[in-house]
């Protein structure tokens, strides 16, 4: 959800305006995502780098997400979500870590979408604890699959993604899902995250839908 900072600077607008704005393109992408028949969205929220920002930018985000998550998670559970936290969310505040707690176990037992926020996600990191998480348990070298490290991953009970889509013209990664997305087509539109729309997110699945899918073999 990339282009807050550009979309609100281009207005004369404190940057805390565009993650503003982009929250409602949340709002906008979730509902795409139901009607188009998608059940898992994973969105990056705040990267394990973003740490660097004005300390004033990252506690106006996380304010911003609290807000979210109280005047959201009642609908969201009453629309049968499912909402998960991905990321190092230790480094997070108290009470912050309280609210993801309480909307995970809230909606636990929700089936009909899963919506996953990665915060203070950064995969290198994500990669490293599930390898400690491997060796603390004692798992004999020759026993370690791909497997165990997918099962040690944050993403654990997630699917691999089908569709990365990034906003505000970046052609990169930038530390998001990097062993999940081995396979995952990438879609990067110079549209900026707040002024994405249904329509910006109909165009990516249509591009989603001509593309052909080989995983290494000829396709025949
Ligand atoms: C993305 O928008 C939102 C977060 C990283 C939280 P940016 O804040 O990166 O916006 P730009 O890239 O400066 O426009
Ligand atoms: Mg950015």
């Amino acid at each position: 959800m990339d282009g807050n900072g550009r979309w609100a600077k281009s207005r004369g607008l404190p940057r805390t305006a565009g993650h503003k704005k982009g929250a409602d393109s949340l709002r906008t992408v979730l509902n795409a995502c139901r009607d188009a028949g998608v059940q898992y969205l994973t969105i990056y929220a705040f990267s394990s780098e973003n740490w660097k920002r004005p300390s004033d930018e990252i506690s106006d985000l996380m304010q911003l997400l609290n807000h979210y998550l109280e005047k959201e998670l009642d609908t969201l559970h009453e629309n049968n979500v499912r909402l998960r936290f991905i990321g190092d969310l230790g480094q997070l505040d108290k009470d912050i870590r309280a609210s993801i707690g309480e909307a995970m176990e809230k909606t636990a037992r929700n089936t009909a979408f899963n919506l996953t926020v990665a915060l203070s996600y950064g995969s290198r990191q994500e990669i490293v604890r599930a390898v400690r998480r491997i060796v603390e348990k004692g798992v004999a070298a020759q026993n370690i699959t791909e497997e165990t490290l997918a099962e040690a991953l944050d993403t654990a009970d997630l699917p691999e993604p089908d569709l990365l889509i990034r906003t505000g013209g970046e052609q990169r990664l930038s530390n998001f899902l990097l062993w999940q997305a081995a396979y995952t087509e990438f879609y990067f539109t110079p549209v900026l995250w707040p002024d994405f729309n249904t329509k910006h997110f109909t165009e990516a699945l249509q591009d989603y839908a001509k593309r052909e899918r080989r995983y290494g073999t000829t396709g025949e």
